[in-house]
């Protein structure tokens, strides 16, 4: 009986022990589980931290390269403009070479004035001529040369001219220092003095360039006189520069007679310049003159 007293004392207890058991046993696995959870963070938290750490320099480094970056863009800003002036430069030079050697090419004398005054050399004769198609000849029996660069010029002259219902002959284009000499003494002997007023010594004619020709047309016999009258003459005054052709001696010249007859080439360039200021050819200085050389056969 005794034993059962003891027993049933004992019940609650073994339960209450057992309670306090399986309190201790939540508690152990609760504490375990924080210890747990709280070494995961520190680990995480030290990943966090390394990852800050990486972080922050990976900026430091993006900021680097980037300033890296600029700094390459301004070299290179500062090495295209570089390249740039000296393609200019380049350029420039390349453009003066040109120049030159289209310079060295053209025969300077072309746009020389040649007057009493101007004096060319009589041993000159122009570079290359060509005969001129007999049917642009007033007279087809004397064959005439013209500077072979001038005479594609020449032809557009004539047939626009004709075009236009004007005729165009030529009675004279070039003339060497020679033949220049014969017709200056033949005038000279007919004319004495007189013939300074309408015909050049040799060497100071511009008909020795090959670029000058002289015009005639309908009605007047293969002669230059009274040409200053006709269409032919007003036609070429209002058209002659388009093709390079300019009057050397107008009305007022200080130099020979009034010569409505003669015309020369100086280059389409230059003769609408001399167009548009409304001057003659001697009216211009030789220096203005000279930066046209270049261009007279463009
Ligand atoms: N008739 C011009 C002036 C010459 O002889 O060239
Ligand atoms: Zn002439």
């Amino acid at each position: 009986m005794k034993d059962i007293k003891n027993l049933k004392r004992f019940i609650p207890m073994g339960i209450l022990i057992g309670v306090i058991v399986i309190l201790l046993g939540f508690i152990g696995f609760g504490y375990y589980q924080y210890v747990d959870l709280d070494t995961q963070n520190d680990s995480l938290r030290s990943r966090v931290a390394k990852l800050e750490d990486e972080l922050g320099i990976t900026t430091e480094n993006l900021e680097t390269t980037k300033e890296e970056k600029e700094n390459l863009s301004a070299e290179l800003n500062d090495k295209e403009e570089y390249v740039g002036q000296l393609r200019n430069q380049f350029e420039d030079i390349a453009g003066q070479v040109f120049i030159l050697d289209k310079l060295s090419k053209t025969d300077e004398e072309l746009l020389q004035k040649y007057s009493k005054i101007y004096f060319l050399n009589e041993h000159y004769v122009p570079e290359d001529l060509d005969n001129i198609p007999l049917t642009y000849l007033y007279d087809e029996s004397k064959p005439k040369e013209v500077h072979a660069k001038v005479l594609p010029y020449l032809e557009d002259v004539i047939k626009d001219a004709a075009d236009d219902g004007v005729t165009l002959w030529i009675v004279s284009a070039y003339r060497s220092y020679g033949t220049q000499g014969a017709l200056k003494s033949g005038y000279s002997i007919t004319y004495g003095s007189g013939a300074n007023a309408f015909s050049a010594d040799q060497g100071y004619s511009e008909h020795q360039l090959g670029t000058t020709i002289d015009f005639t047309t309908k009605n007047l016999g293969g002669g230059l006189n009274g040409f200053g009258d006709t269409e032919a003459y007003q036609w070429l005054q209002e058209n002659a520069y388009k093709y390079g052709f300019v009057l050397s001696y107008s009305e007022d010249n200080s130099y020979y007679i009034f010569e409505p007859w003669h015309w020369r080439f100086v280059g389409v360039e230059l003769a609408k310049e001399l167009h548009k200021q409304g001057i003659g050819f001697y009216d211009m200085s030789q220096r203005g003159i000279d930066e046209y050389l270049i261009s007279i056969f463009d």
